[in-house]
C-alpha cells in the first residue's frame, strides 16, 4: 500500500487530493491546525488516515511532528505540501508579510528539507508542492504572497537538482495553480477557476507522470509562459 503525507489537508486542494489519493488506494497522513477538520477527515477514513495537529510555523515541533506521522504510517513514499496562506497588503503590514514569509517560505523550506532527507536515506520518493502562477512576477497588492511562491519555485528546482546529483530516484513536482475554487481564491476579478476536485485530478495525474512542472488547470500554462516574458510596464495595469 502505498503512503502519503499531506500538509495542510484540512481544506481546498490538500483536503481533495486526499480524498482522491483514499479512493487510489493510498494510505494518507494528513496535518494542519485545525483538530477538528482534522478528525471529521479521520473519522470518515479510519482504516486508512492519520492525523497530526501541526503548525508549519512551530519549528520547534515540525520534525518530531513529521517523524511521528511517518511512524504511524509505517513510511512514506510521497509528500504533498499544501500548506500556504496569502494576504492583500496594500499598506505593507509587517505582520501580515511575516505571517505569510513564515509559513510560505520557512514552514515551506522545513517540510521540504525534511522530506527530502526522509526520501535522500530511503533512496526513493516524491516530493510535491503547491506553489503559484503568482511566483512568476511580483505584485504591488500581495507582495509577500507572490516573492513567496517565487521562493517556492526556485527552491524546488534547487531540490530537483539536489536530488539529480545524488544519483536516487527521487522526483520534485512543482504544481502551479491559476485559480482554484477555495477559500484561498476571493476577490474580484477571478478568472479560469478551476473546481477543486478537477484540480486534484489534474495534480494526480502530473503526480503519476512524474511532472517536473504543471500548471493546474492546464490552461494557466499559457498564462505562465505569457508572464515570464511581459514587459514590467504591463504590469503595473494588475
Ligand atoms: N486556491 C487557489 O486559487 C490557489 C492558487 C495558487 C496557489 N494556491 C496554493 O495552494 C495551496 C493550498 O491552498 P488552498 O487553495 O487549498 O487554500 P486553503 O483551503 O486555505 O488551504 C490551505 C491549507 O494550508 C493549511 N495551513 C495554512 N497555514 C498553516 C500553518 N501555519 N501550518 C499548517 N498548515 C497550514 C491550512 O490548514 P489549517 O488552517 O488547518 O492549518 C489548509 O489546510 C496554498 O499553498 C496556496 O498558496 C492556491
Amino acid at each position: 500500500m502505498k503512503k502519503a503525507i499531506i500538509i495542510g489537508a484540512t481544506s481546498g486542494i490538500g483536503k481533495s487530493l486526499c480524498e482522491l489519493l483514499i479512493q487510489q488506494g493510498y494510505l494518507v497522513g494528513i496535518t494542519g491546525r485545525r483538530i477538528d477538520l482534522l478528525q471529521s477527515i479521520q473519522l470518515q477514513h479510519p482504516d486508512t488516515v492519520y492525523c497530526q495537529p501541526m503548525d508549519v510555523q512551530d519549528l520547534s515541533t515540525l520534525v518530531a511532528k513529521c517523524d511521528q506521522l511517518v511512524s504511524q504510517l509505517g513510511g512514506m513514499d510521497l509528500l504533498v505540501i499544501s500548506s500556504g496562506v496569502g494576504e492583500i497588503n496594500k499598506e505593507l503590514d509587517f505582520e501580515v508579510e511575516n505571517n505569510t514569509i513564515r509559513t510560505n517560505v520557512q514552514g515551506f523550506t522545513a517540510v521540504a528539507d525534511w522530506g527530502m532527507n526522509y526520501f535522500k536515506k530511503q533512496g526513493v520518493g516524491h516530493l510535491v508542492n503547491f506553489s503559484s502562477i503568482a511566483g512568476l512576477r511580483g505584485n504591488g497588492d500581495a507582495p509577500a504572497y507572490f516573492a513567496s511562491k517565487a521562493f517556492q519555485i526556485n527552491y524546488l528546482e534547487g531540490l530537483r537538482l539536489n536530488a539529480y546529483k545524488s544519483g536516487l530516484t527521487i522526483y520534485v513536482t512543482d504544481v502551479r495553480p491559476g485559480f482554484v475554487d477555495t477559500a484561498m481564491a476571493l476577490g474580484d476579478g477571478l478568472f479560469w477557476v478551476a473546481p477543486v476536485e478537477k484540480a486534484a485530478k489534474q495534480i494526480f495525474t502530473a503526480m503519476q507522470r512524474k511532472k517536473k512542472v504543471v500548471y493546474i488547470s492546464k490552461r494557466w500554462a499559457s498564462i505562465g509562459y505569457a508572464l515570464k516574458v511581459i514587459p514590467y510596464r504591463f504590469l503595473k495595469w494588475f
